[in-house]
């Protein structure tokens, strides 16, 4: 069997971030070896057109450089200020400008070149993202026959949504080159064979196939997972290298850990909490919220709002509430190394994974998969979150609604060992089967 080929945006090339693309794909090319390639993350006037090796890892990898216009364009532009809004149910914050749809075309054109250059003929390639949505279009233009499969990381937007997209028919017919294209959730395929036909002009066929020229599609859900044994041991690890004073015996701790985007609903977390608090004097001093939000994207607008939105409620609530004793929220804007995350979800009593719209979140698994079996925290988890589809022993929260989510705090706090325990075992079994080699294994089994 040929190499397995995957392209995804970002490269990981440092320490690993709180983003989850980068752990399961991680582990899904140490498995079956193969070549990883994605962006330095170096910005390069005029950048080189064949791929930089990187040494070291447990498997290749292969770097492009951006130019600063590429950069704008592609990433800041098409990928993070339109795709990225659509795809998360935000057409409020869509920019739409013919410049960045063109320089989206050109880097992905670009890719395809590179990419035709070491490919071989049976590489199968599995591509990862909205940043690469065209790549199989450009390949096969170029007279690639391989195999291709394309996995949506993030959900897949609704046909009235994609209806605001300028381009929309055309994003259809990019998908229509790969032959399989995997979603996150169940919503998200059905989202994206609506959107096929509505948009694209596609005949939907049976068993998970639609029809739009040149090729049938086949289009299925394979929800994004971790290695959750690996990261449970982690955390046994980790638990007891905490700093001292972070858990204190007669307080509770929630936890949050997002990157400072505006789909993950942290303004609408800190307002429940202060809700919370507002109905629960009782607790005062007895439960604090540690969030970690490191930056992201900076320099798009919807973001630098968010951090300023952020910053402004903590010091709200925290002025509010605190006193000289106990402050409720600690929001933390910068990166925590995955073991030290590990720890910490460990030693939370509740975790706060509360998104508007999100693909999945590998942070409700990573919790879950965290915990001490005999006794377990409680996930309090959005109903807009892939993962609410697997973790249905979750907490479910609609996170619009502050009283629900102040309600939920609630009865985390309150819920009894029992209940903890088996709720716990029931979301720990699922992630134990369904892990991050299930996940590959699925994906590419059904790739051929
Ligand atoms: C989401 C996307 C990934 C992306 C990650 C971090 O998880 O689905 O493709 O890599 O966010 O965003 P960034 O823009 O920093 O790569």
């Amino acid at each position: 069997m040929g190499r397995l080929i995957c392209l995804s945006n970002r490269l990981p090339l440092g320490p690993t971030p709180s983003g989850g693309l980068v752990v399961a794909l991680a582990d899904a090319l140490a498995e079956r070896g193969g070549v990883w390639i994605g962006s330095s993350g170096e910005l390069s006037e005029t950048p080189e057109t064949r791929f930089t090796e990187i040494e070291g890892g447990p498997f290749r990898r292969l770097a492009f450089d951006l130019s600063p216009e590429e950069q704008a364009s592609y990433y800041h532009g098409y990928s993070n200020s339109v795709l990225w809004p659509l795809f998360h149910g935000r057409t409020d914050l869509l920019d739409i400008r013919g410049e960045y749809l063109t320089g989206y075309k050109e880097v992905n054109r670009r890719l395809a070149k590179m990419l035709l250059e070491v490919l071989e003929p049976d590489d199968r390639i599995w591509v990862h993202d909205f940043h690469l949505l065209p790549l199989a279009h450009d390949l096969r233009v170029l007279g690639a026959e391989n195999r291709m499969g394309f996995f949506l990381h993030t959900p897949f937007p609704t046909p009235l949504a994609l209806q605001a997209l300028p381009n929309g028919p055309e994003l259809c017919t990019w998908l229509a080159h790969y032959e399989l294209v995997g979603l996150q959730a169940e919503r998200d395929v059905r989202n994206c064979m609506d959107a096929m036909v509505q948009i694209g002009g596609a005949t939907e066929l049976a068993g998970g196939f639609i029809h739009l020229a040149p090729r049938q599609v086949r289009i299925a859900a394979f929800p994004v997972a971790i290695d959750a044994a690996e990261f449970r041991t982690l955390a046994e690890e980790q638990v007891t290298q905490l700093p001292e004073g972070l858990v204190k015996p007669n307080r509770r701790l929630m936890i949050g850990v997002d990157r400072l985007d505006y789909t993950k609903g942290v303004p609408q977390r800190f307002r429940a909490f202060g809700e919370f608090l507002d109905r629960h004097e009782e607790w005062h001093r007895h439960v604090s919220l540690i969030q970690i939000s490191p930056p992201t994207r900076e320099g798009v607008t919807a973001y630098d709002d968010i951090r300023q939105e952020t910053e402004h409620l903590s010091g709200q609530i925290n002025g509010t509430f605190a006193d000289i004793t106990w402050a409720p929220i600690r929001f933390i804007n910068r990166p925590v190394p995955r073991e030290v995350l590990a720890g910490l979800y460990r030693a939370a009593d509740i975790a706060l994974v509360t998104p508007l719209m999100d693909g999945m979140n590998l942070v409700a698994k990573e919790f879950v998969a965290a915990q001490d079996p005999d006794d377990p925290g409680v996930l309090i988890l959005s109903q807009f979150a892939g993962a609410s589809e697997q973790l249905v022993d979750a907490l479910t929260v609609n996170p619009h609604d502050p009283e629900q989510m102040a309600t939920a705090m609630m009865t985390a706090l309150a819920m009894p060992l029992s209940e903890r325990r088996r709720r716990h075992a029931g979301m720990m079994q699922l992630l134990l089967k369904k892990d991050v080699h299930w996940w590959s294994k699925g994906f590419l089994t059904a790739l051929g």
